[in-house]
């Protein structure tokens, strides 16, 4: 019998279903960075991605189980389709954490079985026991799902439960695959396996959802509710389509409404001890470093995160937070480390002064890193008198999180006014070391720095996103771009920050451009030494 923890255990996602969201891929130091966060957030574990899906993904699981998977730390998980080559990648990256988990999964909806795997309900167990025992082989901790769960026959899913749980595996992870059952639904079918499963007291129930009718969280609390002891989701609630169950909104209904849930974990209601192991003032500091490396943004109205989560705008909403705060508000801000820093850095403070603010904010740079940070830091100060946490995010992210520079901008003018035709000059230094140097006419100096690069840069790609966010209040204030673009290899983000918005974008786009250039690079070298593709 596995003893059931008297809280929840959270297995954060970003890194591998987060990581699927359209435009969202991350290199290697930028996937190890997130992991170093979100063990000082304190998520149980952390899947870490798919090690058989490129040498990239193996690798940086490989570098997080050594790096990260610290005997005190959290346990790292690799994805495993229930396939030997998948689990032996999985297990050989692993190897270096204290901690390593195998998480293998197969579909069992009958709609996966007919139409994807054209296997039959027999050979889909069978599968599914073989591959849980060879994982044991690497790891006493192997996790199954049976992929889209929540559409799946619940005679059929007993089954292959009863089955796993007999060939070793310690979690049954139950994904909503499709985003489609609701709360009552969902809690059902935790209820169901719990009552219907004879050995499921050797296995933790966890759950998996995406957000396709807005219902992930809500199921999942359902599921908490009928005997689910694992949450998977991730920060901001990215991942596949509408995204997954978002962490800090899981998070901070289990811990606001504590007394609510308290009972189904067995305690009485006024117990404080907390249902998560997650150190809640990191909450805000690893949603802005999610959303500024994957460059997804956080909806301003989003639950917890959002810009307006903790702004009052109605007079009578003021007018009660005057009085009393909690007229209006159930979440005090600064709990998930939303404080207002009123230590403001300038054009004046020194090198030592950034270091340590930046070590306060949670990032660790090489010397390296630290000195293109602090120039660049030194660049915006000139021009910004005030530099707050958020300009200090900015100026990170955009000197750290660089992907080789194939095309480096040296040179960016625009003229445009009224009338006049907006114009942009261009140079570029190219991947063979030369310059060059072209002029474009657009609709507007954004467009006209996208068509004079277009014109120097030969890979076709459609711009499908262009977002410009202030990064703080001000007429002074730098101005973050998001560029999202499209080519056969897929979507290509790049993300910049400036006081001149014009520079961010051609920074931005140039970013994206040099994902896209690596990502044909490896296509390219793929081809040639005939790897197999994969997808999920
Ligand atoms: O959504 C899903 O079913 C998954 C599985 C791999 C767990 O991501
Ligand atoms: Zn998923």
């Amino acid at each position: 019998m596995t003893s059931q923890p008297d809280r929840v255990i959270i297995f954060d996602t970003t890194l591998r279903d987060g990581e699927q969201s359209p435009g969202a891929s991350l290199n290697g130091e930028e996937k190890l960075a997130i992991a170093r966060q979100l063990a000082r957030l304190g998520v149980d574990v952390i899947e870490a991605g798919f090690p058989f899906a490129s040498p990239g993904d193996f690798e940086a699981v490989q570098n997080i189980a050594n790096l990260v998977g610290t005997p005190d730390g959290p346990t790292i998980c690799g994805l495993a389709r229930a396939t030997k080559k998948d689990i032996d990648a999985a297990g050989k990256a692993l190897k270096p954490a204290a901690k390593g988990r195998i998480h293998t999964f197969i579909a069992t909806s009958d709609i996966h079985l007919q139409y994807k795997l054209r296997k039959s309900r027999k050979e889909v167990v069978v599968i599914a026991e073989d591959m849980v025992a060879h994982a044991k082989t690497y790891t006493h901790d192997v996790e199954f799902s049976p992929e889209d769960a929540g559409r799946s026959d619940p005679e059929f899913l007993y089954e292959v439960l009863e089955r796993v749980i007999a060939a070793g595996a310690t979690t049954v992870n139950i994904p909503d695959t499709v985003g489609y059952t609701t709360p009552d639904e969902f809690g059902r079918i935790i209820r169901g396996i719990k009552e219907n499963v004879p050995n499921i007291d050797q296995a933790i129930i966890s759950v998996h959802g995406h957000n396709d009718l807005g219902l992930a969280v809500a199921n999942f609390l359902a599921a908490v509710q009928n005997g689910a002891r694992q949450l998977e989701c991730t920060i901001n609630g990215i991942g596949e389509r509408a995204g997954n169950a978002s962490l800090e909104e899981l998070v901070m209904a289990l811990h606001v409404r504590r007394s609510f849930y308290n009972p189904f974990f067995g305690k009485p209601e006024g117990a404080e001890d907390p249902l998560s192991n997650i150190n809640l003032e990191e909450i805000y500091k690893t949603s802005r470093m999610v959303s500024n490396m994957t460059g997804m943004l956080v909806q301003p109205n989003k639950a917890i995160v959002g810009a307006n989560a903790f702004s009052h705008e109605s007079g009578i909403h003021q007018d009660g937070m005057l009085k009393n705060k909690l007229t209006y508000e159930i979440v005090d801000a600064a709990t998930i480390g939303r404080t207002e820093n009123n230590i403001v850095l300038g054009k004046l403070s020194g090198r030592n002064a950034f270091a340590t603010r930046l070590r306060q904010l949670g990032f660790e740079l090489s010397d390296t890193d630290l000195n293109k940070a602090f120039l660049r830091f030194k660049e915006v100060a000139d021009k910004k008198r005030e530099i707050t946490d958020r300009d200090l995010e900015a100026i990170v992210n955009d000197e750290i999180r660089q992907v080789p520079e194939s095309f480096r901008l040296e040179m960016v003018q625009v003229s445009c006014g009224n009338p006049s035709a907006p114009t942009a000059t261009v140079t570029l230094r190219l991947p063979d070391g030369s310059e060059k140097t072209d002029a474009a006419v657009g609709t507007g100096p954004v467009d006209a720095v996208y068509q004079a690069v277009s014109r120097i840069v030969d890979i076709p790609n459609e711009l499908i996103e262009f977002s410009v966010q202030s990064v703080t209040k001000g007429i002074d204030a730098m101005g973050e771009v998001t560029i999202r673009l499209r080519h056969d290899e897929g979507v290509f983000a790049g993300h910049s920050a400036d006081t001149d918005i014009v520079v961010a974008s051609a920074y931005a786009y140039i970013a994206a451009l040099n994902r896209l250039y690596v990502a044909i690079a490896a296509e390219a070298s793929a081809e040639m030494e005939k790897a197999p593709a994969v997808a999920l």
